[in-house]
């Protein structure tokens, strides 16, 4: 593995302002002038090596607006990168998102270079479970299948009998036909299933530490100081957000919803950037943006994309033995709504 990537700055010249000033012209109103000089060598870069790699970019909604906006190949939530992974004709893979993601991708793809322009992009979710803290699950509930939700690791993934994302986890529960289902490791994500299915739920106590953050009281703050405003949050939210909440979905989901309902002020109850994404398709819409960051998330930056290229660094691998048993429970999941 290459932990010493080399650092390589591209310049601003009149070429590369050119080049990019199509993209420029969709973002100015949410990054300033200044910044754009330090953003557009780094996207022009990126844009002309992946093609000469071969190589496709699958961006997370809560990637930046320069990388969302200004590389991707594909963008979506967990569930569709997944899916775009099982299509992608690409020999490398870049996945701009957290590791579980381009774990999925490697396990879905387990011929072709999968990179993570950073190591330290986890997850809090991922990391509150191991695949021995799943085996204890099984034994204490003989019989109960295990479903995972995709923010796990390969290792979870590969005890479990069927993944799930936030876009699909009731139909992915009920989808097992039987009256108790074991569901780790999102304590949140099992209680909006649970009320929202007859199936019992044994869950793990897992929470993601951007979304635990919001409070119902806080939700109702925004509601008093931004009278008629629409609110829609994630299910990894804690129950008493989502009461408050006008709609409850994925990522891609909350996107979806914004283009339906079109209201005038809203606000997101999820990760900073989503907004600003979503605000440059919709300049009629006025976004009232909480900010909760997700540190892992932000661990990817243009200039890490560029590395990941040059060096071919940092390659996801996973041992062939898990990532056999993890592809069962992913495509068990991608299966559903097929
Ligand atoms: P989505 O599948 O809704 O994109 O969620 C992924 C995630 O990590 C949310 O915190
Ligand atoms: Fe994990 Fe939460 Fe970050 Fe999503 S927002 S990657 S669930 S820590």
């Amino acid at each position: 593995m290459n932990t010493n990537p080399q650092i390589f700055k591209p310049e601003y010249t009149p070429e590369v302002q050119r080049i990019t000033e199509p993209v420029y012209e969709r973002l100015r109103d949410i990054i300033p002038d200044i910044e754009w000089a330090v953003h557009a060598p780094y996207i022009a870069a990126i844009n002309k090596l992946k093609v000469e790699m071969n190589a496709v970019l699958l961006v997370h909604n809560y990637q930046t607006p320069e990388i969302f906006h200004g590389v991707a190949d594909f963008v979506g939530d967990s569930l569709a990168l997944a899916r775009k992974a099982t299509e992608v004709d690409a020999e490398v893979i870049v996945q701009c998102g957290v590791h579980f993601m381009a774990e999925t991708t490697k396990i879905l793809n387990p011929d072709k270079t999968v990179l993570i322009p950073d190591l330290q992009a986890g997850c809090s979710l991922a990391a509150s479970i191991t695949a021995e803290d799943v085996r204890g699950m099984r034994d204490r509930n003989p019989g109960i299948p295990v479903v995972s939700y995709v923010n796990t690791t390969a290792e979870v993934k590969a005890e479990t009998d069927i993944c799930c994302t936030s876009a699909n986890a009731v139909e992915v529960v009920e989808s097992l036909g039987t009256d108790k289902v074991i569901f780790t490791p999102d304590g949140y994500l099992a209680r909006y299933v649970a009320a929202n299915t007859d199936v019992n739920l044994i869950y793990w106590e897992g929470a993601c530490e951007v979304h635990e953050r919001f409070t119902g009281e806080e939700l109702r703050d925004y509601r008093k100081n931004y009278p008629g405003i629409h609110v829609i949050a994630h299910p990894e939210c804690p129950p008493d957000v989502l009461e408050e909440a006008d709609f409850v979905g994925s990522t891609s989901g909350m996107i979806k919803h914004v283009g339906e309902v079109r209201p005038r002020q809203i606000i997101m109850i999820t990760e900073c950037s989503m907004s600003d994404n979503v605000a440059v398709e919709y300049p009629d819409v006025e976004f009232i943006r909480p900010c909760n960051l997700c540190p892992y998330m932000k661990t990817i930056t243009l200039p890490k994309i560029l590395d990941a290229l040059r060096n071919k660094a940092y390659r996801v691998e996973i041992d062939p033995e898990i990532a056999a048993r993890a592809r069962g429970s992913v495509e068990r999941m991608l299966e559903i709504g097929r």
